[in-house]
């Protein structure tokens, strides 16, 4: 279907570092992260291997929900910069050989969008139908959808007498995809950022965009109820094929964030010539230690982790590509969930071992590569999530007290992962020499980047010789997959085989010593061992091996 110019198949051989600009760098001393901080540590970002950056949004907004709610979709944050400033970190970031995306978010505006306000006004508004407004039924709102992020789906206009739709919080109306005029907006943003020269996008809840035209009640659940009628809509195709076209115009790519779709259904829109996205992010595998939301916790389970990375590299080889990755602004630390804080640099170096030498392309949150883990907020009112707090008002229905859900938001809160990156051991941690706009990790005088920077065996310098090996072998990127002792609790191992090559990765999540022997047809020999994430190896006898606490090997045959 779309007359493919461009060949954009440079997104497979990337890897992306993803910064959440409100926490990554205070360049001018206000307390909050900005594009001054970006650009000071541009060198360092690049000298981690990757060659790109997504940005979370850095457009204006009332930050109900930290810029996902955007006010403005063709300017930078003042709190982060302005479009001059952006356009230098383009031309450095590009001088560098280093790719810029962009979160584009147009499920829904920020209440406080020109749009929303003009569409308040008066039914016969040009701007009225940029959203989704309907008149309540028997006296309550139109239908019984509640909100993903805050209380019901729809809020009460007394001046129009009418409801708006809110799939997230209240300030983040959905816009009304029906309309070929709030299409038309979405392309012309899209071009705006790629004609300045950007080189791609993350679309954020993208396959939410179509609703369905009837708006039935949705099936009733304390928290997004309602969401089966536009998890993946009656238009969505037809959507975002229009945007496609407009990708296909330029080179670039795009990876889109979908909720709820299994590696099955990825194939649908990433598949082939006529994919509307070159990547999907799954969410199969944040799930092995929660039922569907971080905040649902249960035992972590290797079982189910392996499950959810086999399905997916199974699924879409050949076919598909895959995105991977193990941290971003949306959930808690991956070494605090899946790894164990005791063995933080062992288990730190293991995860990304374990992660990103399966085909795909690699996303790093900011403060992954140095191993940064959950915080501990003393008290409630730390937290500046609207997440953390629509999710405490669930569990209070439920008789939870505030104490036990602190615990639980220390833990599964995403806030885990907003808190400041840790540059040194200097006050606020190198962040900023004001305020800090959002609690520091105590831990900031031990995991700090400068004395990962310093240690030879750090998390840091471990994932640049793991990016590097990943650049140098295709075999990581493009090698076809199969896992072993799928039915071991302790150990993920797999194959990747690539025309005549062969690799075995092998990850211990155990935190004790613990045998491991090489599967049928590989020998384990120390002259193959490309990574290892123990300063010292021991010599391979045969087939057996000792993994120490969350050790990883990495054998590659060529
Ligand atoms: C996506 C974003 C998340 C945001 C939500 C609503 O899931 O990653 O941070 O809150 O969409 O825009
Ligand atoms: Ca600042």
């Amino acid at each position: 279907m779309f007359k493919r110019k461009i060949d954009n198949s440079w997104y497979k051989e990337i890897s992306v570092y993803h910064i959440w600009c409100r926490s990554f760098k205070d360049g001018n001393g206000d307390g909050i992260g900005d594009l001054y901080g970006v650009l000071e540590e541009l060198d360092y970002i690049k000298s981690l291997g990757v060659d790109a950056i997504w940005f979370s949004p850095i457009y204006p907004s009332p930050n109900c929900d930290w810029g996902y709610d955007i006010s403005d979709y063709k300017n930078i944050h003042p709190d982060y910069g302005d479009l001059k400033l952006f356009k230098k970190l383009l031309k450095e970031a590009h001088k560098r050989d280093l790719k810029v995306i962009m979160d584009l978010v147009v499920n829904h505006t920020s209440s406080e969008h020109e749009w929303f306000k003009e569409s308040q006004k008066s039914e016969d508004n040009p701007y009225h139908d940029y959203y989704i407004w309907k008149k309540g039924k028997n006296g309550g709102p139109p239908n019984n959808w509640l909100s993903i992020f805050e209380g019901g789906a729809w809020e009460y206009n007394e001046h129009l007498d009418k409801y708006y739709l809110h799939a997230f919080a209240k300030g983040q109306p959905d816009l009304n995809m029906d309309n070929p005029k709030v299409r038309e907006e979405v392309k012309d943003i899209m071009r705006f950022w790629l004609d300045m020269g950007v080189d791609g996008f993350r679309e954020d809840v993208i396959t939410f965009i179509s609703k369905d035209p009837d708006f039935p009640n949705g099936f009733p659940i304390p928290v997004a109820c309602g969401i089966e009628h536009y998890k993946s809509g009656p238009n969505l195709m037809k959507y975002l094929r229009e945007f496609r076209e407009v990708i296909e115009e330029y080179d670039c790519f795009v990876v889109a964030e979908s909720p709820l779709t299994g590696a099955k259904d990825a194939l649908k829109y990433t598949s082939g010539k006529d994919r509307v996205f070159d990547m999907m992010i799954s969410f199969d595998h944040m799930q092995a230690n929660c039922f569907m939301h971080d905040t649902l916790y249960l035992p972590f389970s290797l079982r189910k982790l392996k499950r959810a990375l086999s399905k997916w590299q199974t699924k879409l080889y050949g076919k598909a590509w895959n995105a991977l990755y193990l941290e971003n602004h949306d959930h808690p630390r991956i070494i605090s969930r899946y790894g164990n804080e005791k063995f933080r640099t062992e288990s730190g170096k293991m995860l990304a071992t374990m992660a990103y030498l399966q085909s795909g392309t690699p996303y790093i949150y900011q403060g992954q590569e140095i191993g940064m883990l959950n915080n501990k907020f003393s008290d409630l009112s730390e937290f500046k999530d609207v997440v953390t707090f629509n999710n405490q008002k669930i569990f209070k229905k439920f008789g939870v007290s505030d104490k036990t859900y602190l615990k639980i938001a220390n833990r599964t809160s995403r806030e885990n992962a907003r808190t400041p990156v840790q540059w040194n051991d200097k006050k606020n941690a190198g962040f900023t020499t004001g305020k800090p706009w959002f609690s520091i990790n105590p831990n900031y005088k031990d995991i700090n980047r400068d004395k990962e920077e310093k240690d030879p065996n750090s998390i840091l310098n471990y994932y640049r010789k793991l990016l590097k090996v990943r650049k140098e072998n295709k075999i990581f990127i493009y090698g076809k997959y199969k896992e072993h002792y799928k039915r071991s609790k302790d150990i993920y191992c797999y194959e990747m085989r690539y025309k005549k090559q062969k690799a075995l990765i092998i990850c211990s999540f155990k935190d004790k010593n613990i045998k491991f022997k090489a599967p049928k047809g590989f020998k384990l020999n120390n002259k193959k061992l490309i990574l290892h994430t123990y300063e010292d190896v021991r010599k391979t006898k045969g087939k057996e091996i000792t993994l120490r606490p969350y050790e990883a090997l990495v054998y590659l045959w060529k």
